[in-house]
């Protein structure tokens, strides 16, 4: 979603702003915009609608050599896409980026009648808001910022520069993450660390209810009630490589095909096949608190949720007493319901920044419900946030679909799964086989990669003509089948739902046509001749069918299939998950869509 970048130093402005806002592009926007200022305090506002191309043409024919500025990515929530409603939003000397929403920014705009407004935004009204404090010449442009922000209601990660003292940038946050990079004689600011990697390795992430006034060399961090905040640098974690594509084509390849690496980091040092065991630092929960839990809530957004059904049902085959409860955060969080006693949750989320998953955490925080994050960007809210957790460690995931973290998210939450199952008691004869081949998933991975990318790549082109497109599966195989149609309506446009094999005659059949191709997912197993006859009732109807098996006797006249040879049977299922991901992707690139940054999608959902 919408994405800040900040620079006051001795450097070029424009330039950093412009290299931040294409690190920060992956998240999702619609337009782009940079204020910056000379050392006289004299403001150059650039904005494009579009692609930060656009911005940059423009930037190009007003060059400037300005130390100080601040630059925004927006994805529309209060008025369309356009020029006019662009950020940076100018006030009377002052200039402003935001990311989130100003919920009661009607009622701020009846009082500031004799402003005159010049865009559709919440954000131009807060930048007002502070202009009206600034501009009575009693308040510094950071009092005038906690004022406004005192009577604002909502999110925001904000940066401010004025006209009149081009030696600072006044930084704030609720809500929407803010990070300041200390710099060597400059400073640096971003709502996401990867805008800085490269420039710095150091950092402060603002909290909640923090304000930052900021110059090249100095930092001074308060509450909003002016209680000073003695601000701990961290280190950022990532690295140049891990934000470039690296020979390939889009992210969203380059994340597929890391998965082999990728869920080896998340299993380092957590999982020792030879000894049967599996440790975890993270959650810090003790022995008999793990074997209070009876009930388990997964909270999630998109592909998150999906991982969370996915765990959810693989470990209630080796948990007994356990109910296991996902849930979509954006309905969990309204849902007038109350947790039993002996509840854990896991929050589950690849940005640690999703707005309704944030708000689900503090909902069941209050009912003294202990949680747990499965997370990966590291230092994010949700992260700091929950009780514990255990970070996935897929390193950063660029393309707006999410695929790496999926993969890792299912397993984070089985490992957390079979040390609850351990500490209540449960056979190792029983939790051995799930974690032999979770040690085995990676070399697994990489042989399907290996084995069935190409394959993939041509059937998907006899697809390209259908309209819709229906996944199907049963049991662990449903969520996969989920998990998949998510993956081809996000990147490939087309519509694509998921259906439990044994729903089929309930409805979905009617849609059986020849604007359909349906995509079954065929693990062996108890239920695979149950699976079979439902192929066989899609096949009667001249269904257009592709089939994921490991089951090497498969021999039904389906238009194609795709078979694996795995070791694996229990988590067969995230392989055939991967073949999804890729065929996704090979379908978003025959219809040339925008891979990565899917149209109206964004990376990291910050407002609701
Ligand atoms: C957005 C992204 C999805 C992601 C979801 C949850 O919709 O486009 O890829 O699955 O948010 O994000 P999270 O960061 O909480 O995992």
């Amino acid at each position: 979603m919408c994405g800040i970048v900040g620079y006051i130093g001795d450097k070029n402005a424009q330039s950093f702003l412009i290299s931040g806002l294409k690190r920060l592009e992956y998240r999702g926007y619609d337009s782009a915009g940079i204020a910056t200022l000379s050392e006289k305090g004299k403001a150059t506002l650039i904005r494009a609608k579009g692609k930060i191309a656009n911005l940059e043409e423009k930037v190009a024919k007003n060059k400037r050599s300005d130390t100080t500025g601040i630059g925004h990515t927006r994805w529309a929530t209060h008025g369309e896409p356009s020029e006019k409603n662009a950020h940076p939003h100018k006030a009377g000397s002052i200039y402003l980026v935001h990311n989130g929403i100003i919920e009661n920014y009607k009622a701020i705009k009846e009082h500031l009648k004799d402003h005159e407004f010049k865009s559709d935004t919440d954000t131009e009204v807060l930048a007002a808001l502070i202009n009206s404090f600034y501009s009575d010449g009693k308040h510094s442009l950071a009092d005038a910022v906690v004022q406004a922000l005192k009577l604002a209601k909502g999110t925001y990660g904000i940066a401010v520069i004025s006209e009149n003292n081009p030696d600072e940038i006044i930084v704030a946050r609720s809500g929407s993450p803010l990070v300041i990079g200390v710099g060597n004689g400059e400073t640096l600011i971003a709502s996401d660390a990867s805008a800085l990697v490269g420039h710095t390795k150091n950092a402060i992430y603002l909290k909640d209810g923090e304000i930052a006034r900021v110059t090249k060399d100095s930092i001074e961090v308060k509450t909003l009630n002016s209680e000073p905040v003695s601000a701990k640098v961290e280190e950022i974690e990532t690295n140049l490589a891990a934000i470039q594509k690296g020979g390939y084509d889009h992210f969203l390849l380059k994340e597929i095909m890391e998965q082999p690496d990728s869920l080896a980091e998340t299993l380092r040092g957590r999982i020792d096949a030879k000894n049967g065991t599996v440790t975890l630092g993270g959650p810090g929960l003790s022995e008999s608190e793990l074997r209070r839990i009876s009930h388990l809530v997964i909270v999630g957004c998109g592909t998150a949720y999906y991982a969370g059904v996915l765990a959810g049902y693989y470990i209630e085959q080796f948990t007994p007493g356990i109910t296991i409860e996902p849930v979509i955060a954006s309905e969990y969080r309204y849902k007038q319901s109350y947790l039993p006693e002996n509840s854990l949750a896991l929050i589950v989320s690849q940005s640690g920044e999703t707005a309704d998953t944030l708000a689900c955490l503090r909902e069941i925080k209050k009912q003294g419900i202990k949680t747990i994050g499965i997370v990966n960007a590291i230092g994010s809210t949700i992260a700091r946030e929950v009780d514990g957790g255990t970070y996935v460690h897929v390193g950063p995931e660029i393309s707006v679909a999410s695929t790496k973290a999926f993969t890792s998210q299912v397993i984070a939450m089985v490992m957390f799964g079979i040390t609850m199952a351990q500490a209540k008691g449960v056979k190792n004869t029983i939790l051995r086989p799930y974690i032999n081949e979770i040690a085995k998933l990676p070399t697994e991975i990489k042989k399907v990669l290996d084995g069935s990318a190409d394959q993939i790549k041509k059937i998907t082109k006899k697809y390209t003509k259908y309209e819709h497109g229906i996944y199907l599966g049963r049991d662990v195989a449903y969520p996969t089948a989920m998990e998949g149609a998510l993956k081809m309506k996000e990147i490939s446009y087309l519509d694509a739902n998921a259906y439990a094999f044994g729903e089929l005659k309930h409805g979905p059949l009617a849609l059986v046509d020849d604007r359909f191709f349906e995509v079954a997912i065929l693990p062996k197993g108890h239920l695979y001749d149950k699976a079979i006859s439902n192929v066989q009732e899609v096949l009667a109807r001249g269904g257009h069918m592709v089939v994921f098996t490991n089951e090497d006797s498969f021999d039904l006249p389906v238009e194609n299939v795709v078979k694996i040879t795995t070791q694996l049977e229990i988590f067969a299922p995230i392989l055939m998950n991967i073949l999804s991901q890729l065929f996704a992707y090979n379908m978003a690139v025959a219809k040339g869509n925008n891979v990565d940054q899917p149209r109206n999608l964004a990376k990291s959902v910050t407002v609701e």
